[in-house]
């Protein structure tokens, strides 16, 4: 990409996309594109004239509907819906308007429950996938497959990353809709706050995790950019070091400053026990990440502390106001839903 390319960056707002955002700012690129909600990515004729419009070179899509173990669980219709249809609309215009390259963004949740640990991207569809997350899993693996076959059939050069779990800056802080790592950042900080004597987490601490800075993923983001022309090899991003879910919990409530009890109420889930995905392919390209662990927790720490206002998840800010109405609207639906039939009542 030259600084003057017209980069799409879909997203900009989220977790991701903020620090793909910041990074390619940071590079020098003057020409990014930003379209937040004036388009709406699920609906084919507001992307189909956005982009005839903005005809970019280049599409980054951080653009998702991401719900976090519940919203996955529980929102599976609305979650494999938007994120098909965003990623269709995304990679066959792209293609239409002839965009030279396509950064498509899965997860670690596409591999199946039980691949070969440390996962290597050889193991996507060689077995079942989390029951709970598998609407999403499959729209990611969609997205995915539709990236090689227009390279197949068009040529295009719509390449697919894998990240694992993210943190940082931007992130969701909502109790039920968040992630593990900021979850824990807000229950240790609140039970600081509010001198609680313990706080008590799921399982017994064991289950091995991975995790990685958004900044370090946005700086790969735009390494792949510029240095990975693959679209039939999917490539894994992530630390490829593994945490304990105990370890981590020690390292944030040191940070956090808590200085309570952490409890392990084992009659909960540990989940899966061991998550890992084998960097090997990315870092064979000379790129790694730079952010520790416990470096990348006091920096999204103090983000915590400063944004307090702006947060999502806090309860506070428009997206949140939003998000409550809609589960309002949610709930209302589903308690008139006919039971049985599946229909609406008139
Ligand atoms: N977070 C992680 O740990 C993680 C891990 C692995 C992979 N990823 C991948 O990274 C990508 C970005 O995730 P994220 O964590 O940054 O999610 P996020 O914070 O929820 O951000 C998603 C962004 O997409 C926008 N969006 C959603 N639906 C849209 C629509 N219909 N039209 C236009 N924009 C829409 C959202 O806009 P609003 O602000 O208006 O909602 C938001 O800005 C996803 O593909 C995800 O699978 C994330």
């Amino acid at each position: 990409m030259d600084s003057n390319s017209k980069i799409w960056l879909t997203g900009h707002n989220g977790l991701v996309g903020s620090a793909i955002d910041r990074k390619l700012e940071a590079e020098g690129y003057t020409n990014i594109i930003r379209s937040h909600r004036d388009v709406d990515l699920r609906y084919y004729d507001q992307v189909r004239s956005f982009m005839g419009h903005v005809k970019p070179d280049y599409v980054i899509c951080a653009a998702a509907k991401v719900g976090g173990i519940i919203g996955n669980r529980d929102y599976k219709a609305d979650i494999i819906w938007d994120n098909l249809m965003i990623q269709t609309n995304l990679i066959d215009l792209a293609w239409d308007f002839n965009v030279k390259k396509l950064l498509f963004l899965g997860s670690s949740c596409i591999y199946p429950k039980h691949a070969q640990i440390p996962i290597k991207e050889e193991s996507l569809l060689t077995g079942p996938l989390e029951p709970t997350n598998d609407a999403y899993a499959i729209a990611k693996i969609a997205g995915i497959k539709m990236c090689q076959s227009y390279h197949e059939q068009y040529g295009c050069n719509f390449i697919s990353a894998m990240p694992c779990n993210l943190y940082g800056p931007g992130d969701n802080f909502h109790p039920e809709k968040s992630h593990v790592l900021p979850g824990m950042i807000r229950r240790f900080h609140e039970a600081k706050e509010q001198n609680l004597p313990t706080v008590t987490c799921w399982g017994d601490g064991s289950p091995l995790r991975e995790f990685l800075h958004v900044d370090d993923l946005a700086d790969a983001c735009v390494y792949l950019m510029n240095n990975y022309d693959d679209p039939q090899k999917i490539i894994n991003v992530g630390s490829g070091i593994e945490v304990s879910i105990k370890e981590l919990a020690e390292t944030i409530a040191d940070v956090v400053g808590y200085k309570g009890l952490i409890m392990w109420d084992t009659e909960k889930p540990n989940g899966t026990m061991r998550k890992v995905m084998d960097v090997s392919r990315m870092k064979a390209t000379g790129w790694e990440p730079t952010i520790g662990l416990r470096e990348g927790i006091e920096a999204t720490y103090d983000w915590f502390i400063e944004s307090q206002g702006s947060i999502r998840g806090i309860g506070n800010t428009i997206a949140d106001k939003v998000d409550d109405i809609e589960d309002e609207v949610q709930e209302i639906l589903n308690k008139n839903k006919c039971n049985g039939c599946g229909d609406w009542p008139v």
